[in-house]
C-alpha cells in the first residue's frame, strides 16, 4: 500500500499542511516603478502531495516558486515550509534549508548541471556539499540515477545526453540530499511530448516511492491533468483549483477521471470569477449577491 492508495490517501488529505502561504506579496521594485508579481496568494500543500501550479505567462508562478526554494523573499505575507518560516530566516539558516529540505529543477535545462562533469559526478554534487562521506555519495547517486533509468549514461557529461535525460539527472541532482520537497520550474519546457511525459511519469515515481512532496509549475495542460491537483495563478493570487480523483496506474496513463473544478476563496473572502463568466454576463464593476436554499447567485450589478 503507498500513500496514494485508500486508507493512507485520506491519512494524508488529514495531515495538517507542510506549506502554507498565505497573504503573500512580493513587490519587485525596477526603476522607480512598482511591479506586483505575487497580490495576496494563498496556498496549502499536504506533505506527500503533488501539485501542478498553471498561469499564463507573467501571472508570478516562478516567483512563488523561487520564494518556495529560499532564492528569492516576500515583500510581505507568510510563508512557511515544515519547520521554516521562509519570511524570517537568517542566511545560515536559508543555506542549510536550501541544502537539505528543497530540490529544485529550473526550466533551462542547461542550468541544472555542471556542463563539464558526468551524470555521476553532477549528482553527487550537492552530497559534497553536505558532507557525505564519498563512498556512500557514489553509492547513493548510482541508485538515483539507476530511479531515473540512466545507469547506461552514468558517465556521459551534459553535451553526451538528450534533453530529456538532462532533465532525468537534473531531478535525480534534485533529489541527492533527500529533500522533502522538490520544485521544479517547468520542468518539461524544452522537451517535446514523449519525453515531457516520461518526466512526469517519473516525478509522479517519485512522489509516490519517495513519499516527496513536489509542486511542478507548468504552461503544460498534460502535465496540469497528470496530477491529483491544479491550481491556477492569475494575477498573482491562486483564483481556481482542479481536483482529479485517479489512481497512481491512470494518472501515469494520463487518463483523468472525475473531475471537479473550484474557485478558491481566500481570507478575506475573495474569488475571482473567471473572465468568460465576466464577458457572458457582462459584469463589471459590481455584482448583486444573492443567497437561496444553500446556493450563491452573481448577477451584474451595472455600472
Ligand atoms: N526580478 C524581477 N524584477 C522585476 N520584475 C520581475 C522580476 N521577476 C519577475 N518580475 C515580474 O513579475 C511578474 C511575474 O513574473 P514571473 O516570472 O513570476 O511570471 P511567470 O508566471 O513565471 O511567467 P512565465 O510563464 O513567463 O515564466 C511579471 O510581470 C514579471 O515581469
Ligand atoms: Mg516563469
Amino acid at each position: 500500500m503507498t500513500l496514494r492508495d485508500g486508507m493512507a490517501r485520506e491519512l494524508l488529505e488529514e495531515a495538517p499542511p507542510y506549506i502554507v502561504c498565505s497573504g503573500l506579496f512580493k513587490i519587485y521594485k525596477v526603476a522607480d516603478l512598482e511591479v506586483v508579481a505575487l497580490r495576496g496568494l494563498e496556498l496549502n500543500v499536504r506533505p506527500g502531495e503533488i501539485i501542478a501550479i498553471v498561469g499564463a505567462s507573467g501571472s508570478g508562478k516562478s516567483t512563488l516558486l523561487n520564494i518556495l526554494a529560499g532564492y528569492d523573499t516576500p515583500s510581505a505575507g507568510t510563508v512557511r515550509v515544515g519547520e521554516y518560516d521562509l519570511l524570517n530566516m537568517t542566511n545560515r539558516e536559508v543555506v542549510d534549508y536550501r541544502r537539505r529540505e528543497v530540490g529544485f529543477i529550473w526550466q533551462e535545462t542547461s542550468r541544472n548541471l555542471f556542463p563539464y562533469l558526468t551524470a555521476l559526478e553532477n549528482v553527487e554534487l550537492p552530497m559534497v556539499l553536505t558532507g557525505l562521506p564519498p563512498k556512500a555519495r557514489r553509492q547513493r547517486s548510482e541508485e538515483l540515477l539507476s530511479l531515473v533509468g540512466l545507469s547506461q549514461r552514468m558517465h556521459h557529461t551534459q553535451a553526451e545526453l538528450s534533453g530529456g535525460e538532462q532533465q532525468r539527472v537534473s531531478i535525480a541532482v534534485a533529489l541527492a540530499n533527500k529533500p522533502p520537497l522538490l520544485l521544479a520550474d517547468e520542468p518539461t519546457g524544452e522537451l517535446d511530448d514523449e519525453t515531457s511525459a516520461a518526466v512526469l511519469d517519473l516525478l509522479n515515481r517519485v512522489n509516490r516511492d519517495l513519499a516527496t512532496t513536489i509542486v511542478v509549475v507548468t504552461h503544460d495542460p498534460a502535465i496540469a491533468s497528470s496530477v491529483g491537483r491544479a491550481i491556477a495563478i492569475r494575477d498573482g493570487k491562486t483564483s481556481t483549483e482542479t481536483l482529479r480523483r485517479v489512481s497512481f496506474e491512470k494518472r501515469i496513463g494520463g487518463q483523468a477521471e472525475d473531475v471537479e473544478e473550484f474557485l478558491l476563496v481566500d481570507s478575506s473572502g475573495s474569488v475571482q470569477i473567471p473572465r468568460n463568466i465576466l464577458d457572458k454576463l457582462a459584469i463589471g464593476r459590481r455584482v448583486r449577491v444573492a443567497e437561496t436554499d444553500g446556493k450563491v447567485t452573481l448577477e451584474s450589478g451595472g455600472e
